[in-house]
């Protein structure tokens, strides 16, 4: 799917994001699997993620970036119409993490349901609320994508332990007098699907009943360095904009060699590309909110700045978008 975008202008006004307290390090993992800081840092870039407690669900991380969002935009829970949040690891099947949250929150008006596309689930759910903006169903969004992958990981498997991290971010997106969202391109391709599945988690039966995240590292990372930077040329393209056009670029945090492919490829400065995959790890439906986190903190985000958004993950799926950034409220 690709297209940019038509009449009314959508924009993020709210940005929050949260992570659960507890860093666990390279020599930590080390002392739980066969492995060393210096392999995880050569092959990823990755030197500690944060892992949720035993007691904290994907609800429990959500929730304060979700606060932080709101408090942010300067928008009451009550006045957001419509919520979707992306997620592999919802606190259960049902009642869904965004029924859940929004009844926390405080928001009997709005439609909640959560989606499902692995690591591009953030993409994917802005792509959603976009489209309920710009066609009036909506008047006021909140995205949030966030993941526990701690919680579906095979702790004696070293090729996945290492990879991943929890973490979650929400954005608040509404109309806006200026800037907003260009286009989105998002893409699924199911035969691929088996390099990176979570058997035993739905109705199909398996011989195996073990149910844990399973990949074959190899092929992910192919596909990964194919669609990083297919997506942004296409999107770029489609709205007429190049990659010099790009202020800040913010790939999914999924391996640090994944980006540096991406960004010499596309040949986008890595002084305007986000990089925290050090510090969090894979983060699946949070990465991008992370990423934009850092941005922000960093100044790079300022009023009318060009930013593009690619992710890519299970499914196999992958897409990208184009916003030129909005700060503050249409008054
Ligand atoms: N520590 C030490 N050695 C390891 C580890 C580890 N944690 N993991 C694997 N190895 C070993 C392997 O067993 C292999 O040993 P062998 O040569 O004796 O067989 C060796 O290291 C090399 O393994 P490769 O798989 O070839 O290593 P590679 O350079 O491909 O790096 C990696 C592996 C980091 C997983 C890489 O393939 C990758 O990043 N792939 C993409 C993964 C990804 O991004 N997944 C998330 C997608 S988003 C989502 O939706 C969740």
């Amino acid at each position: 799917m690709l297209g940019t975008a038509q009449g009314v202008r959508i924009g993020i006004t709210g940005l929050g994001v949260h992570v659960p307290d507890k860093v666990l390090t390279n020599a930590e993992l080390a002392e739980i699997v066969e492995t060393s800081d210096e392999w995880i840092r050569e092959r990823t870039g990755i030197r500690e993620r944060r892992i949720a407690a035993d007691d904290e669900a994907l609800t429990d991380i959500a929730l304060p970036a979700a606060r932080a969002a709101l408090e942010d935009a300067g928008v009451d829970a009550a006045d957001i119409d419509f919520l979707v949040c992306a997620t592999v690891t919802p606190d259960m099947m049902f009642p869904t993490s965004s029924a859940l949250l929004a009844d926390t929150l405080g928001m009997p008006n709005a439609a909640a349901y959560d989606l499902l596309a692995g690591c591009t689930g953030f993409v994917y759910a802005i792509a959603q609320a976009y489209g309920m903006l710009a066609s009036g169903l909506s008047r006021r969004a909140l995205v949030i994508g966030g993941d526990v992958l701690s919680k579906i990981l095979d702790w004696e498997d070293r090729s996945t332990l290492v990879l991943f991290g929890d973490g979650a971010g929400a954005v608040v997106m509404e109309p806006v007098d200026r800037g907003g969202f260009l286009g989105f391109e998002l893409g699924a391709d199911g035969g691929g699907g088996e390099y990176l599945w979570y058997p035993g988690s739905g109705s199909r039966h398996f011989e195996n009943p073990e149910s844990f995240v399973k990949m074959n590292g190899r092929e992910v990372f192919k596909f990964a360095t194919r669609v990083m930077v297919s997506s942004a040329s296409e999107i770029l393209a489609e709205c007429g904009k190049t990659v010099d056009d790009v202020d800040v670029y913010v790939p999914h945090q999924a391996n640090k060699r994944i980006i540096d492919y991406a960004v010499a490829k596309l040949g986008i400065p890595p002084e305007k590309t986000i990089v925290n995959v050090d510090r969090f790890g894979n983060t699946s439906s949070g990465s991008i909110p992370l990423a934009l986190a850092d941005a922000r903190a960093d100044g790079r985000l300022h009023d009318g700045a060009l930013v593009l958004l690619t992710g890519m993950g299970a499914g196999l799926t992958w897409g990208s978008a184009l916003v030129e950034w909005t700060n503050g409220r249409p008054s």
